[in-house]
Order: C-alpha cells, then structure tokens, then sequence
C-alpha cells in the first residue's frame, strides 16, 4: 500500500499523521509506502512544526528527518489512498482531480473512526494545546486502518 497524508501546510498535523501510520505499519510488519504533503506550499522544505515533533517524540515517534513538500496531481496516480485532515482539504483536493475515477482514492481520515460523519481533524496551527488531543486522534484513526489489514 501507498498512502499518502494530506493537510494544508504539512507541517502540523499529515506529518503526525505519516509518522503514526508508519510507526503503526513498522509494527504489524507492513512494508508500507507512507508520505505526506500540504494543499499549500508555504512551507515546502520545511521540517514539521516543533509542537508536532515534540508530541510524536512523548508517544515514541521520530518525525524529525520529514520535510514539508506541496500536493502534485501526479500523487494521484503515485498513492493508493490519499487521507485528508479536514473538509477543506477534502474540497481542495477533489477539486485537483484528473477524472472522478481519482476520487475513490480520497478520504477523510477520521472517517477511518467515524464514517460518513465529514468530521474534521481541527488545525492545530495556533493552539498548542491542541497537539495532544490531535496526536491521540490520529492515533486512533490509523490504528482502525491499520486494523483491516491485519
Ligand atoms: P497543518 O497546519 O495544515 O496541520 O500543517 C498549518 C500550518 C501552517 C499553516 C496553516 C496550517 N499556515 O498557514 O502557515
């Protein structure tokens, strides 16, 4: 599998998101392709925000060697399943595909816990204290992916 994490500047919350999924793909034995990128290109080379390294490293992941890169419409074709955090990602993305056929591949994340709810994982950009709580849903959305593979 080639999935790939989709928010807006991938520096806060697809990078956890690609380190959890690995972390969690590493430990069940899955050699998963796993990525990240932003909707956006504000931050392309930059490495994840320091409140995201730090809260990974409390839960045991290194995200430190990720960088930020920016969403391509090749992606369509180079993933499998392409994971967004929020609804907007979701309209930005959607709005990026070649043809309809492209659109099975995307998916809210938190889908993965809470089908057809459209919910949203909040961007945590200025609230610090808002890293825990999204590191913790991620968590658990990767992990209920995870789990039909097993
Ligand atoms: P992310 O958070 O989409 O979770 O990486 C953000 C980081 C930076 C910005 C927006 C959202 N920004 O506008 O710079």
């Amino acid at each position: 599998m080639r999935i790939l994490m989709v928010c807006l500047g991938n520096i806060c919350r697809s990078p956890l998101a690609e380190g959890i999924l690995r972390h969690h793909a590493e430990q069940n034995g899955l050699d998963w392709e796993i990525d990240s990128a932003g909707t956006g290109g504000w931050h392309v080379g930059d490495p994840p925000d320091p409140r995201s390294i730090k809260v990974a490293r409390q839960f045991g992941i290194d995200i430190t060697a990720q960088r930020a890169r920016q969403f391509k419409v090749a992606d369509f074709d180079l993933f499998d399943q392409i994971f967004v955090m929020d609804t907007g990602n979701l309209r930005d993305i959607l709005r990026l595909v070649p043809s309809q056929e492209y659109s099975k591949k995307v998916a809210l994340m938190l889908d993965q816990v809470y089908p057809e709810k459209l919910k949203s994982v909040p961007d945590p950009y200025y609230n610090d204290d808002a890293f825990e709580p999204v590191f913790r849903m991620l968590d658990k959305a990767c992990a209920a992916y995870i789990a039909k593979f097993l």
